[in-house]
């Protein structure tokens, strides 16, 4: 089942989906602390924006997090991970490339669920095959054939994108809802140069088919921008968004037809 967070409507937190449960919960608090805190999850690209928050409640909550990396040496890439309270005792960093075949294998091992963050976000680029489609693809897949290898991951969380789903010329006002009937055009994007939209659109599309060949349970969400404090140093492209409304630089991707903004907290 594909899950589409309808726009505007986005309530439900990241790390919830990961500790929902249709059973009923009859542990006492202090035995189900003690569950969590057994329980092992690894998040992709971790030093990003939104995995930064999503590895910050993870510790919160008492899970032991494998995060990875790709420079585990950039103190700008590590340090905020590093500071967060439980990462002393549960935080494991481990480097880690989208392109490089297995490289999740040894760490996915084990982990009882596996967050997909880890994706080039980004619209200037002078190679788009090789810049974002490549990574985005090639790397979910590579990431979900190490969970495939793993029988203890249960769940896989993929953040893919209202980018994957909203482009294809149908009108979108206000009172439109986009569900699961919804995709983004692989030609559309092609033709409007939209290169990040094709990206997600072809790697959402890809870990489906991959996730339903393979009986991995899937959970695919999809938000618009996100925005909220940032943990790590630096800017990630929806919190530019963000600066530049403020420094009078406005910029918005092509054939946008309106943006939507979620707090990366909630
Ligand atoms: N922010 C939003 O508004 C938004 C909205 C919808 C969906 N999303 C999706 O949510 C995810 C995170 O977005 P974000 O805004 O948090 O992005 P971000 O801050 O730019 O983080 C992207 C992460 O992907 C990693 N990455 C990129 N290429 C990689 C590669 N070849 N190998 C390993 N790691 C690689 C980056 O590693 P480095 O730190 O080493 O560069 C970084 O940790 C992405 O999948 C994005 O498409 C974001």
């Amino acid at each position: 089942m594909q899950f589409i967070i309808p726009i505007n409507q986005y309530k439900t937190p990241l790390w919830s989906i990961h500790c929902s449960t249709n059973k009923p919960v009859t542990l006492t608090s202090e035995t189900q602390k003690l569950k969590q805190k057994m329980k092992t999850v690894c998040v992709t690209g971790g030093s990003g924006f939104i995995a930064s928050w999503v590895v910050k409640f993870l510790l919160q909550k008492g899970y032991t997090v494998k995060a990875s990396v790709r420079n585990p040496g950039d103190p700008k890439k590590v340090e905020h991970l590093l500071a967060l309270d439980g990462a002393k005792e549960r935080l494991h960093l481990f480097k880690a490339n989208l392109l490089e075949e297995g490289s999740f294998d040894a760490e996915i091992t084990g982990c009882d669920g596996v967050f997909h963050m880890a994706s080039p976000f980004f619209h200037n680029v002078a190679d788009p095959q090789a810049e974002l489609i490549d990574p985005a693809v090639n790397g979910t897949l590579n990431v979900l054939r190490s969970c495939a290898k793993s029988p203890s991951v249960k769940r896989v969380v993929l953040t893919s994108s209202i980018a994957a789903v909203a482009f294809n010329g149908k009108p979108r006002t206000a009172d439109t809802v986009i569900d699961e009937s919804w995709w983004s055009l692989p030609d559309l994007c092609r033709q409007n140069r939209m290169w990040y939209v094709l990206s997600k659109t072809l790697a959402e599309e890809e870990a489906w088919k991959f996730a339903k060949e393979k009986g991995i349970d899937l959970v695919t969400i999809n938000p618009f921008m996100v925005i909220g404090p940032l943990l790590q140093p630096t800017l990630n492209t929806s919190a530019t968004y963000i600066l530049n409304y403020i420094s009078g630089m406005f910029f918005t991707p092509k054939n946008t037809q309106s943006t939507c903004y979620e707090d990366v907290r909630i």
